[in-house]
């Protein structure tokens, strides 16, 4: 597969077009950015490790009937994507409070989440991601009705599959985000799956082990992430 140019950067990747349009190539740079890229780093490493977590993860539920954009790995910070159209949505799911659920609703860090509480979000940086709903969606045709109901499916078993991933692995999945496209008529997860996009803590010392650590100055990003990936599995 060729690489050609780079079509779109964003925060922490880049996409480039190959010489077949049904792919694209997903490059993780060492970017790190939260509060809508108000706070931006570069952390050594940390595109080789999200991507070879986000292969892992991504063949992980592949094998368990989710279908993934992921085809394969090309280099360290590489990989082959399916070239989808992308829905500016975030589907979110949380087991336990954190982040912006505390903020929003003054619940305590911590609290266990029975059911666990699904969210959609705006992909849009301008205006700070905003919580939106299906009327939102559906209104503004951001994504038909159907595709909305087969996200929401399938990032519930997602939840199902990394949950006891993780917990086998000593970690309690608190939160994670996910994006979906649209292949071939198909809704397929896309974007990644890593420490940057979820919340993984240490099941007996609550030790936060994902991008918590950079938002807050804890310190020891990279090493958090590299721990999480190891304790999974994952050759780096
Ligand atoms: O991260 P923040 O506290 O602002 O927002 P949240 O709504 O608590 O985030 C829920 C989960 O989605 C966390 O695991 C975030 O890392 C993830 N997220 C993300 O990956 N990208 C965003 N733009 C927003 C949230």
């Amino acid at each position: 597969m060729e690489k050609r140019q780079e079509l779109y950067a964003g925060k922490a990747k880049s996409v480039y077009s190959t010489d077949d349009d049904d792919f694209v190539i997903l490059c993780f740079r060492d970017d790190t950015s939260a509060f809508d890229g108000e706070k931006m780093e570069q952390l050594s490493r940390k595109g080789e490790v999200n991507n070879k977590f986000n292969a892992y993860i991504m063949e992980y539920l592949e094998k368990a009937g989710i279908p993934t954009h992921f085809e394969s790995l090309l280099s360290a910070n590489e990989a082959l994507v399916k070239n989808m159209d992308m829905m500016p949505i975030e589907c979110v799911i949380r087991n336990v409070a954190s982040g912006s659920l505390c903020r929003r609703l003054g619940v305590k860090e911590g609290q266990e989440l029975s059911p666990a509480i699904f969210e959609f979000f705006l992909k849009d940086d301008a205006l700070h991601d905003p919580m939106i709903n299906e009327y939102h969606i559906e209104t503004f045709s951001w994504a038909s009705k159907e595709n909305v109901i087969t996200m929401k499916e399938l990032t519930f078993k997602v939840n199902i599959l990394l949950k006891d991933l993780f917990s086998e692995a000593g970690m309690i999945l608190v939160d994670y985000k996910l994006e979906f496209g649209v292949f071939k008529g198909k809704v397929v997860l896309g974007d990644e799956f890593s420490p940057d996009g979820c919340r993984l803590w240490d099941e007996k010392t609550r030790k936060k082990l994902d991008k918590d650590r950079f938002r807050q100055g804890l310190g020891g990003v990279i090493e958090a992430y590299e721990e999480v990936a190891l304790r999974i599995g994952v050759t780096l």
